[in-house]
Order: C-alpha cells, then sequence, then structure tokens
C-alpha cells in the first residue's frame, strides 16, 4: 500500500468517528455512574464538518470509517452522513458500532444510505442483568430484534462485541458462543479496560486465556480468517458453526503492534491513540476555513504522533474522556 504508516511502520487505513457523546445507555464499563458533562451541541462537528475531515482522509488512502459514539444512533439525520461518506469513491467499507436499541427502528434505511455492516454492543443475554450493566430500563429484547432486522436488511456481517466481566457475565460466555453455532452469530470477547471514572474494577479482568479454556469446553477452536474488517481481533470457529469466535485482547496481548486507526472525536479532535490523552485539534482551524490541503497535514501529524503502544500495565490510564467520548 502505498498510503499513511506511522512512525513504527504500522499501515493506517481506518478512521473511527464518534459522531455524539451522548448515549442512551450507561454501560459500567464505559460511563461514569452519573453520567458524563455532555458537549455543547456547537463544540459537535457538523456532517459538513466530518465530511470534509473524511475527504481529506480518503485523499491519504484512509479507506475504511466506522461511527461509533456514545450512541450513533442517538444523532439524527445519520443515514444523512452515511449518505455523504458513501460519496467518497476511496472509502470502500463504512461501518458503524452500536448498542442496538434503536438498531430495528434504523436497520434499513441505514443499509440503503449505504451503511454495510454493524457490530453490536451486548454483554448479557438476560434481562435481569441487562439493566445492572446498562444501567437503564431499556429491552434486552429489542437489542436482540435490532440484530435480526440488521442481518436481515444485509449489514452484514453482524458482529456482537462482548466485555467479559469476572462475577457479571462471565459465566455467559458458553451461551453467546453457542449462538456461533446455532443461529451464526459472530461473537467477539473483549478483554475489560480500566477507564476513567468508571465503577468496574481490576479485579472484574478476565484474560483471553480464561476465556478460551471456557469456550473449549464447546470443542476445538478451529482458527480461521478475519471475514471482512481486520483490527485488533483473532477468530476462531466451534465444530460446525457456521459463525465465528473473535478475541480482542487489549491488555494480555501486544494488541497496539497491529493498530491501523485514527479517531475523530465528537468535538472535532483527532486522537492518535485511545489510551493515550495526546490529541489535535480540528475543529478550530475548520473553522477558520482551512483548506483541504492543511487538513491533510494534521491528519499525517496525528498519524506520525501515534505512540507505539498504551501503557496500561504501568499503571497509566487517560483521564481526559471516559470511554463514551472516544467511542471504544
Ligand atoms: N473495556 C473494553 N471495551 C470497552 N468498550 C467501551 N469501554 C470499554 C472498556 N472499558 C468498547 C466495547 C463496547 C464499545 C462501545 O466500546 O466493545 O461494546
Ligand atoms: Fe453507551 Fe456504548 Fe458506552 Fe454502553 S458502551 S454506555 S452503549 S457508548
Amino acid at each position: 500500500m502505498t498510503g499513511l504508516s506511522d512512525s513504527f511502520q504500522r499501515p493506517i487505513n481506518y478512521l473511527r468517528i464518534s459522531v455524539t457523546d451522548r448515549c442512551n445507555l450507561r454501560c459500567i464499563y464505559c460511563m461514569p455512574p452519573d453520567g458524563i458533562p455532555l458537549m455543547p451541541h456547537h463544540s459537535i462537528l457538523t456532517y459538513e464538518e466530518i465530511y470534509a475531515v473524511a475527504q481529506a482522509a480518503a485523499k491519504l488512502d484512509i479507506n475504511k470509517v466506522r461511527l461509533t459514539g456514545g450512541e450513533p444512533l442517538v444523532r439524527s439525520g445519520l443515514p444523512g452522513l452515511i449518505q455523504l461518506l458513501a460519496r467518497i469513491d476511496a472509502i470502500d467499507d463504512i461501518s458503524l458500532t452500536t448498542n442496538g436499541i434503536w438498531l430495528g427502528r434504523y436497520a434499513a434505511e441505514l443499509k440503503s444510505a449505504g451503511l454495510q455492516r454493524v457490530n453490536v454492543s451486548l454483554d448479557t443475554l438476560r434481562q435481569d442483568r441487562f439493566e445492572p450493566i446498562t444501567r437503564c430500563n431499556h429491552n434486552l429484547g429489542d437489542v436482540l430484534a435490532g440484530i435480526e432486522v440488521a442481518r436481515s436488511v444485509g449489514l452484514n456481517p453482524v458482529k456482537i462485541n462482548m466485555v467479559v466481566m469476572a462475577g457479571i457475565n462471565d459465566d455467559e460466555l458458553l451461551d453467546f458462543a453457542t449462538k456461533t453455532i446455532n443461529e451464526g452469530w459472530h461473537v467477539r470477547f473483549i478483554e475489560l479496560m480500566p477507564s476513567a471514572g468508571v465503577s468496574t474494577t481490576t479485579a472484574q479482568f478476565v484474560p483471553v486465556s480464561d476465556m478460551r479454556k471456557q469456550l473449549e469446553l464447546l470443542g476445538e477452536l478451529e482458527p480461521c480468517l478475519p471475514g471482512i474488517g481486520n483490527g485488533p481481533a483473532k477468530y476462531f470457529r466451534l465444530p460446525h458453526a457456521t459463525g465465528t469466535i473473535g478475541f480482542i485482547a487489549p491488555i494480555s496481548e501486544h494488541f497496539c503492534i497491529h493498530c491501523n486507526r485514527l479517531r475523530l472525536t465528537a468535538d472535532g479532535k483527532l486522537r492518535p491513540c485511545l489510551l493515550s490523552e495526546d490529541e489535535i485539534d480540528l475543529k478550530q482551524p475548520l473553522r477558520s476555513g482551512l483548506s483541504s490541503a492543511g487538513l491533510k497535514q494534521l491528519i499525517e501529524e496525528a498519524v506520525a504522533r501515534k505512540p507505539l503502544r498504551h501503557h496500561l500495565a504501568e499503571g497509566y490510564m487517560p483521564k481526559d474522556r471516559p470511554m463514551t467520548q472516544v467511542g471504544g
């Protein structure tokens, strides 16, 4: 590839765009218990501003974008942004991460706007746990229905992301894995990361190695290639499963080696790394009439500033934004 690479020779071709800091849930590992002070509306990038950033990024051979939040579906007019992004020739993969509550409502419209696929964050299959984990009284049934609607309109593959937490949902690994056999789900099990202000603790951390031991009770995990999409997960298949199992190990494995991404926050900062406070402001320059060439330069600067890895193991955790403001 001829495009961007950082100072550690990692190719950077993926931009995650947080379109809002708002969320209709308050997951325990993501959001502080009392919520977050919300960004004022005028400090959130308009869709036209996001489009300008994506166009400049595409000129630098960024070819994948993912919309995140908060919860992206709480921002009105999101299909309109997807239509804009779909017009950019160089971008060939447009995806969305959602909590699924409103997915059933919007899936068809999102698909026809040009969205290709979705990841759904879902940490339990039990209604009695859904409320304590998300700290809201929505229905798990809405998420499950949303997943089915997304699949039926062709937002494939739908990937289910489960953050595994000891004593909270780690007894449900086999239930999720069974869905890869019986229902063709693609499930990814994610190690819990510490995040500023949240109520989860390191005592709830479960390493991928422990998850694998549990899952092997269902049969041998056969390595397989990632389907569409790349990134930090390693994929496997259980015997007779049409769906896949992925593991994402931000803590126990060197997942930073494969990092291919930049993040754009809802208030217009380019963040070279999820787990570092370093940011480059694009909003002010954009609003002062920065050219596309100028934007490209700032994007290149952000790539050059990507750190080699996070320092969670040494006890360093960014304190400036909770995970909900960076989009996971
Ligand atoms: N640990 C691991 N993953 C997290 N996410 C958010 N916060 C955390 C955390 N503390 C990821 C999850 C979630 C998505 C929105 O962001 O995958 O599903
Ligand atoms: Fe909202 Fe997703 Fe964070 Fe849960 S994990 S609070 S759904 S942004």
